[in-house]
Order: C-alpha cells, then sequence, then structure tokens
C-alpha cells in the first residue's frame, strides 16, 4: 500500500510509514490526511505497531500553508489535522515517531500524537502558527503540555521557542537521541522490544494509560482480561522455567 504522499509497508508485527512529499517539507495536505486515515483503517482492522517517519531530512514542515490560506471556519470545525491525529493517538498498538530534522506546526503535533518519539541531533520541534495568525489547533495546546508541563508547552506556543534534539532530550519529548544514519535501525530495535511483549498486554496497558480517568476501575478490568489470558500463562511458565526474554 502506498499513496502519493507516503511509503507504506506492511510487515508481520508492525507497519512502517514514510511521509513523503519532499517539494513541500512533508507538509501535510489533504490526501497526505486522507492516506493517513488508510493507514488508520488498516492498523483498526489489524493492530500492529507502527512506525512514522519522514524523510529527506524533514518529519514534517506543519500542515500545508497553500491548504490553510484557503480554509474557513467550517473546515476548522471540521477538526481535519486534529481528528487524524487524535485517531492516530488511538491506534490499539504502540506507535513511534522517528524525528530527522523539522517538525513544526502540524508535523510536530503528529509526532505528539505518537506514544514515543526518537530524535536524530537535526530534530527540531516547534509550533509556529501564531506566526502565521492562527492556533497549534491539533492536539499540541494540549499534548504538549500533557508531554511538558504548562511552562514549556507555553513557551512553545506562545513565544515561538524550538526545542532542538538536546532540549528535547532533556525535557523527556524524546526517548532517545541517535545519530541520522542509526534512526531507522534504532526505532526498529525499539519496536522488536515492543513486538517481544504480550499485544494484548500492550494494547490494553496504552488503553489504561490514555484513559481520561476511571483509574484504578479500569486498571483492575485490564488486568482481570490479561490474567485469563493464555500469553499471560506462557509467559510466566517461560519465566519460572529460567528463559528470561
Ligand atoms: N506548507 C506548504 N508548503 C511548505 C511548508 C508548509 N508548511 N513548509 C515548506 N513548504 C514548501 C515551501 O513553500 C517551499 O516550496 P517552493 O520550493 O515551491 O518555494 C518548499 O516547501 C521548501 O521550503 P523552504 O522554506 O524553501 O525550505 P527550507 O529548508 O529553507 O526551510 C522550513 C524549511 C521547514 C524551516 C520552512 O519551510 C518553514 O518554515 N516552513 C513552514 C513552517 C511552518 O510555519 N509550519 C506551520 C504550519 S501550520
Amino acid at each position: 500500500m502506498t499513496g502519493s504522499t507516503l511509503t507504506v509497508e506492511e510487515l508481520d508485527d508492525r507497519v512502517v510509514v514514510t511521509l513523503r512529499r519532499p517539494e513541500a517539507r512533508n507538509a501535510i495536505n489533504a490526501a497526505m490526511v486522507r492516506e493517513l486515515h488508510e493507514v488508520c483503517t488498516v492498523l483498526e482492522e489489524r493492530p500492529r505497531l507502527l512506525l512514522l517517519t519522514g524523510g529527506d531530512g524533514v518529519f514534517a514542515a506543519g500542515a500545508d500553508i497553500g491548504e490553510l490560506r484557503e480554509r474557513g471556519r467550517d473546515q476548522a470545525l471540521q477538526g481535519i489535522n486534529s481528528r487524524l491525529f487524535d485517531r492516530i493517538a488511538r491506534l490499539p498498538m504502540p506507535t513511534v515517531a522517528a524525528v530527522d530534522g523539522y517538525a513544526l506546526g502540524g508535523g510536530a503535533e503528529l509526532a505528539y500524537a505518537c506514544d514515543i518519539r526518537l530524535a536524530s541531533p537535526a530534530a527540531v520541534f516547534g509550533n509556529p502558527e501564531p506566526g502565521l495568525g492562527i492556533l497549534a489547533a491539533a492536539g499540541a495546546c494540549w499534548r504538549l503540555r500533557d508531554l511538558l508541563g504548562a511552562s514549556v508547552a507555553k513557551q512553545v506556543l506562545l513565544a515561538g521557542r524550538r526545542l532542538d534534539a538536546d532540549d528535547a532530550m532533556r525535557l523527556g519529548l524524546v526517548a532517545e537521541v541517535v545519530p541520522t544514519d542509526d534512526l531507522l535501525k534504532r526505532a526498529h530495535a525499539l519496536l522488536d522490544r515492543m513486538a517481544r511483549s504480550g499485544p494484548l498486554a500492550l494494547r490494553l496497558t496504552k488503553l489504561v494509560t490514555d484513559a481520561p480517568g476511571g483509574h484504578p476501575v479500569t486498571d483492575d478490568l485490564a488486568q482481570a482480561i490479561l490474567f485469563e489470558s493464555s500469553d499471560k500463562s506462557v509467559r510466566m511458565d517461560a519465566f519460572l522455567a529460567g528463559g528470561r526474554s
């Protein structure tokens, strides 16, 4: 499955999506939104890990400004990007963004919507939307606060602070900074690590971690499901028999 703006590689335990609009620095246009929704459909139907990356030294330079320029109130209320990024955030299995170069505006929001981010030393996160007279309305105003706290989020959102790879690492926005040439290899290693866990356990852990409330009831319910799974018995028997993974 490959669209005009994405390369999509479907593997047994993961799907790898590469944003491909190099002529527009991977700016997210309507076609890319549509194709990313198609990827979501695939992952909802058959849950797998997702690795999302850019190419040519850029993750994504934001929503497509040419398209944004023409949008009015009704398109804003459709939540074109916010709904897509919410859908990505709610994918059943963990998602990883491998960020090399700019992740600005909607590009940053796409990375914020993923569960884990890895960065190259060239990564730059920022939300310059107010400079264009608009709001970062596809998640940055609340996801960035959840990820980094209100103080840093407001520096990014209100004062145009850009977070380079060192900042992102120090602030916990990214799990690791790795040389560009190793970025995908490290991302795959992280996915390998997750792929060794029980898939249902990962799925329920993500669901419970993101649950808006209801703790500890949700945690107990999820655990009740997992305690009855044969995967749990197999994994614990293997541990007790001395086979460590
Ligand atoms: N939407 C539409 N087109 C974009 C774009 C965006 N968000 N970001 C870059 N492009 C286009 C440019 O218009 C340019 O097109 P052209 O070659 O037809 O003139 C092309 O991509 C290359 O961009 P350029 O600015 O020349 O590349 P650069 O490497 O010098 O700079 C950036 C890269 C990301 C710093 C710069 O493109 C930029 O600031 N982009 C906008 C970021 C932004 O404000 N995002 C928030 C949007 S909500």
